[in-house]
């Protein structure tokens, strides 16, 4: 086993050495103040500082516009699939319909857990053809007057990515699950209504949901929405109505501080295109591994592939242990392989990880 590992996890996943560093140097005691961030009260001064900024540099790192709210959550990626067509399905004529675009695992849950509060429509689904990219626009099926459009910009488990944001009636909001991508390149927050992604993947530990949300869906909350899920309360008090998860918070403020310093967005975006041009091109080499996704629609994040020759998986994952190179099995509702190359990977991790792809190969 050697020293250096790299962690391909798809989440909870690998964070910036940097981060931990600091993490463990200021762990027992927070710039002098002689406790832990653990330790602090969320509504003391050292504790709203770290929030504030952490709001701020994300704010900063996204362009989020004045007229978004950003909230820190709790209750996941799952969750939001029950919280948002709380906060936003009392908008019209009831029960209102929401249309969800099915491109994957996530945002098939995403449907279902819908049904429960409103009349899902899924407008469109690659589920015939296995997930390999998103439906063409023009065979969407759309509502007129629906409550919003869903869809998940980047399916983790099937490693599909949108590489266009829809062009829709703008008096229908998108909702946007972007867990596993978010960070990871440029967006216009302004063609969002709601964009929702858990912490574990691209930002810091899990226990933590940020929401961007637009201002004027604020007010069409269903009755029955908990409080501590109801955005306009959770925005009135600055995501401190109920206790946040406080540490977290403050890991995700050190992830934008370090994303900050290292050029932000656009500078990840860069960087996260050539790893992933690194890591498909070993993967199209020849036909000993295979990657059914699209071309156009191939996630930048999440690279799932299958050995042509499936009883090699075993021995395939212990070479890769062997080598440092982890948490690469697929997800269990697909099989085969997965590589998760999130901001936090180095482009030296990928190198090393299609190195091993071409010795196993025999190349
Ligand atoms: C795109 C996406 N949405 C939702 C989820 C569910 O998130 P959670 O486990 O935080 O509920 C995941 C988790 O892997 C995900 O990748």
């Amino acid at each position: 086993m050697t020293n250096q590992v790299y962690n391909f996890s798809a989440g909870p996943a690998v964070l910036p050495k940097e981060v931990l560093r600091q993490a463990a140097g200021e762990m027992l005691d927070w710039h002098g103040s002689g406790m832990s961030v653990m330790e602090m009260s969320h509504r003391g001064p050292e504790f709203i500082s770290i929030y504030k900024q952490a709001e701020a540099d994300l704010r900063e790192l996204l362009a989020v516009p004045g007229n978004y709210k950003i909230l820190f959550m709790q209750g996941g990626g799952l969750g939001e699939n029950a919280i948002i067509p709380m906060n936003l399905a009392g908008c019209c004529a009831q029960p209102a319909t929401i249309d969800f675009i099915h491109t994957g695992s996530w945002s098939g849950k995403s449907a279902k857990e819908a049904r429960r509060y409103a009349h899902a429509n899924v407008a469109a689904s690659s589920e015939a053809s296995g997930f390999t990219g998103v439906p063409p626009q023009s065979s969407w099926n759309l509502t007129p007057g629906a409550a919003y459009l869903h869809i998940c910009t980047n399916e983790t488990i099937d490693g599909v990515e949108y590489n266009f944001v829809p062009e829709i009636d703008p008096k229908v909001p998108i909702v946007a699950d972007m867990s596993s991508h978010i960070l990871s390149r440029q967006i216009d927050v302004s063609k969002y209504g709601v964009i929702f992604a858990g912490a574990q993947k691209n930002i810091g530990p899990a226990g933590l949901t940020l929401v961007i949300v637009r201002d004027d869906l604020l007010e069409d909350a269903l009755p029955i929405c908990p409080s501590a899920f109801h955005f306009k309360t959770v925005a009135e008090h600055e995501s401190m109505y109920n206790t946040p998860p406080t540490y977290a918070i403050y890991i995700a403020g050190l992830v934008f501080a370090h994303l900050k310093k290292l050029g932000g967005v656009a500078a990840m975006e860069k960087i996260n295109i050539e790893k992933a041009r690194l890591l498909y091109a070993a993967l199209d080499a020849d036909d000993f591994y295979q990657n059914r996704v699209s071309h156009e629609f191939r996630s930048r994040m999440n690279v799932p592939f299958f050995l042509r020759d499936e009883s090699l998986n075993e021995q395939f994952l212990a070479g890769a242990k062997a080598r440092g190179l982890l948490q690469l099995k697929g997800h269990k509702s697909v099989g085969g392989m997965r590589a998760s190359i999130y901001n936090a990977m180095p482009l030296e991790g990928v190198q090393a990880l299609v190195d091993y792809l071409n010795e196993f190969a025999g190349r």
